[in-house]
């Protein structure tokens, strides 16, 4: 039935009309496997017949026309529908079956009468009824996963969630309308006790309580027939929409509404975003914790994902605590009971886990990391915090980090032709021939600095000074490629960021002009001894970098992930203004297609663990180089430095030590600075610098503690969180 007819359908009838009318099917009906044939309801919104599940499977149920299925039959039977099944049948004899070439019927519905008709409703409810007209069977009655409206939740019934989104069967999670008049969540194969539950609604002293459904979406429950409370609010277009509940496969319950016009399904209510809260997500001995807002499950240390490919299905170890003697000092044995479940990192309460394990269990740190920072933590980690220590979290709890997804522009368009002598600043990236760049840097004479990309050199044109950088034969891309990226590059405007003001592409030789800086890196003053800059000039340059990071990772078009944060790249321009230079050259360098780098980029010392172990590499991978540097900022010195004495070396774990032991006054040596604000700017670098991402704040937080206007909580330990190292 096409979308037209349907709507002219509604149209014609009324909502109460709607209630009303059925299509009755009488003894005899069939549908077959094969062919797309269904009973319909009268509007055709809803329809009872087969549909299509996992590779090659039927199931039996009622759906809406975009195929959401809202009722299952025999989920817990597999195959739901057997291989040889010929037709679904309701037979002359009064049952509906399912007749199959060899074997015996099956029974779609078990009932111990005869069914007379059956009726698909317009409000999606399948009806049998006897000869007496009496309903015998009622899918409403028989709840699967979803709530359409006016169904409900009786008392003493419970749902499930599904397997999968494309396999019907029971899934993980349930949620319960209990005989005593709570409403709760739990995990599959769990005692309704306390201990198991995820969400719990008391009954307040009600006792025959259901949970019921609007047509507006407003899920609300009754005390009896009195209203008890509103758990959803409602409010949702009924017009052209079928609003519905549904218990995820995640297992959190959910209002969605259907749009019948385009069949845009869209989620319009949970009662958490947190996808971590249902116990069990994780299968056992493994904790969940969010990253980007979507559950990630992790194993305990000394433990390995029990299948490959499935890390929702909890994790085993190989190894046996039996086996080892308290003499035995290379494993460290202890007493636990095992499986670990329903683990989960909550950054809102201030619980610690201890994990003991043997110290050779100490899992791989993947790569060929030759950072001292790390192989050094690895030594000492035979305890690991898990779960942290964290006071007033509010403000980080919700932070989220944004995975890179590189959209590669396709687009190709062609840039105007070398135009070299209309220079003019602040328009359109500008186009320039060798030739051209050569004489305006005097055949590349003065040198203003050397980097990983390239070497860059001053250069004057129309009088202007420039900076123009020659690019290694490295960028082995295409001119097209090039071109668009650099595109990109050039429309990114901002105070803290240094402006590209043109290239050239000319075979072999790639380079790019910038505006001039006068007063040179970051590096060049920051490391200057002779001449400190005072605490305010500092933190008021970490202001102006964290802005400029802010725009590239969240306010701009295009998302840019930096990749090398670092002093030498942060330039002055005459007003002592911090410009971020180098952005976006990660981008030119990168040559695969997929989302993920191929090789380690930016410097020692910088670079954020996740590069190590080989993982998705976010804008949090710039907030920890921003971290490093705020230290180095804070302190006036490098990061790492080996004439140091061996505690002080690494900066990032000399500036912890001093803040648990409350001596910060040592890190800026003789110069004098308020307690106070010192103290906040090292707990802001002390975040950055987690060693788990997603505990880093974004750079929206970060500028927001910057200037003072949020709480900082107290930082953990950065290697305290070793989750996945
Ligand atoms: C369906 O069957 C019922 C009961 O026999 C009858 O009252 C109703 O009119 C029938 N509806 C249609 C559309 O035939
Ligand atoms: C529930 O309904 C009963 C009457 O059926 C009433 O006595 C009781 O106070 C109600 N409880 C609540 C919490 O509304
Ligand atoms: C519970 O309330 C429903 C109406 O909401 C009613 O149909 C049912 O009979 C009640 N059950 C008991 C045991 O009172
Ligand atoms: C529930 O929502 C309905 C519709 O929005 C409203 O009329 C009713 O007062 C609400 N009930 C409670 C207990 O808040
Ligand atoms: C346990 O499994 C891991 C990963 O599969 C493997 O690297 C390790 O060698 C195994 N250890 C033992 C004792 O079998």
């Amino acid at each position: 039935m096409s979308i037209l007819t349907i709507l002219f359908l509604l149209l014609i009838s009324t909502a109460s009309e709607a209630q009303r009318r059925s299509s009755n099917i009488s003894l005899g009906s069939s549908l077959t496997l094969t062919s797309n044939s269904t009973w319909p309801s009268p509007s055709g919104v809803y329809a009872f017949g087969f549909f299509p599940q996992q590779v090659n499977n039927y199931a039996v149920g009622i759906f809406l026309p975009d195929k959401t299925v809202v009722w299952t039959a025999n989920r817990d039977t597999n195959p739901t529908v057997p291989n040889d099944t010929v037709s679904l049948l309701l037979s002359p004899e009064g049952g509906l079956v399912l007749r199959r070439r060899q074997g015996q019927d099956i029974n779609v519905i078990s009932l111990s009468t005869t069914i007379a008709l059956a009726s698909m409703h317009d409000n999606g409810n399948f009806v049998l009824y006897d000869s007496d007209s009496r309903i015998i069977w009622q899918s409403f009655d028989n709840p699967t996963s979803n709530l359409l409206p006016s169904q409900r939740i009786s008392n003493g019934q419970e749902i499930f969630s599904s397997a999968s989104e494309t396999d019907y069967g029971r899934g993980n999670f349930r949620l319960k309308m209990q005989t005593d008049g709570y409403l709760v969540q739990y995990p599959i194969n769990t005692p309704d006790i306390d201990p198991y539950a995820y969400y719990v609604q008391k009954p307040d002293g009600a006792v025959n309580v259901s949970l019921n459904l609007d047509s507006d979406g407003r899920l609300y429950q009754l005390n009896g027939s009195l209203p008890l409370r509103n758990i959803s609010n409602g409010r949702l277009p009924t017009e052209g929409y079928i609003n519905f509940m549904r218990l995820d496969v995640g297992g959190i319950f959910r209002i969605y509404s259907l749009s019948l016009g385009d069949l845009n399904l869209t989620r319009r209510w949970s009662y958490t975003e947190d996808e971590c809260v249902p116990k069990g997500i994780c299968g056992i001995n493994a904790f969940c914790i969010l990253l980007d807002n979507k559950p990630d499950c992790q194993c305990l240390p000394g433990f390995f994902f029990a299948k490959s490919g499935n890390h929702k299905a909890g994790c085993s170890r190989n190894f046996s605590a039996q086996g080892c003697s308290k003499t035995d000092n290379r494993l460290n044995c202890q007493k636990q009971k095992l499986p670990l479940r329903f683990g989960r990192r909550s950054l809102q309460d201030s619980n610690m886990a201890l994990i003991r394990f043997g110290k050779n269990m100490v899992p791989d740190i993947g790569g060929d990391s030759d950072s001292k920072t790390i192989i050094k933590k690895e030594q000492r980690m035979d305890i690991l915090v898990i779960g942290i220590v964290l006071m007033s979290i509010g403000i980080l709890a919700l932070s989220i980090s944004v995975i890179f997804v590189r959209q590669k522009e396709k687009k190709y368009y062609k840039i105007g032709k070398e135009n070299g002598d209309n220079f003019v600043e602040g328009l359109s990236l500008q186009v320039f021939t060798f030739e051209h760049l050569s004489e305006a840097t005097n055949g590349f004479k003065e040198e203003l600095g050397r980097g990983s990309s390239g070497t860059v050199f001053k250069g004057v044109m129309q009088q202007k000074m420039v900076a123009v950088k020659r690019l290694e034969k490295e960028f082995t891309q295409g001119e097209m490629e090039f071109q668009t990226e650099l595109k990109t590059i050039g429309k990114m405007y901002h105070r803290n960021l240094v402006r590209l003001l043109g290239y050239c592409f000319d075979g072999d030789n790639k380079l790019l002009v910038f505006e001039y800086m006068s007063n040179g890196s970051l590096a060049d003053i920051l490391f200057n001894q002779e001449n400190r800059l005072s605490w305010e000039e500092r933190i008021e340059i970490a202001r102006d970098i964290s802005r400029g990071i802010l725009y590239l990772h969240h306010e701009c078009e295009t998302q840019i992930i930096h990749c090398d944060i670092k002093p030498q790249n942060i330039l002055m321009d005459n007003k002592w203004c911090a410009k971020i230079s180098d952005f976006g050259l990660a981008k030119l360098l990168k040559q695969d297609q997929t989302n993920t780098y191929t090789e380690i980029r930016g410097t020692k010392g910088y670079v954020a663990p996740e590069w190590y172990q080989k993982q998705a590499i976010t804008v949090k991978a710039d907030v920890y180089s921003f971290g490093v540097m705020l230290l180095e900022i804070i302190c006036c010195r490098k990061c790492v430095d080996w004439s140091m004495s061996e505690e002080e070396a690494i900066l990032e774990e000399w500036v912890y030590d001093c803040y648990v032991t409350g001596k910060i006054g040592n890190l800026v040596g003789d110069e004098m600075v308020e307690e106070r604000k010192m103290e906040r700017m090292v707990k802001i670098g002390i975040w950055c610098v987690q060693y788990d991402p997603s505990l880093r704040p974004t750079m929206k937080k970060v500028l927001l503690m910057l200037e003072g206007t949020v709480e900082i909580p107290i930082p953990p330990c950065p290697s305290s969180f070793l989750s996945s190292i």
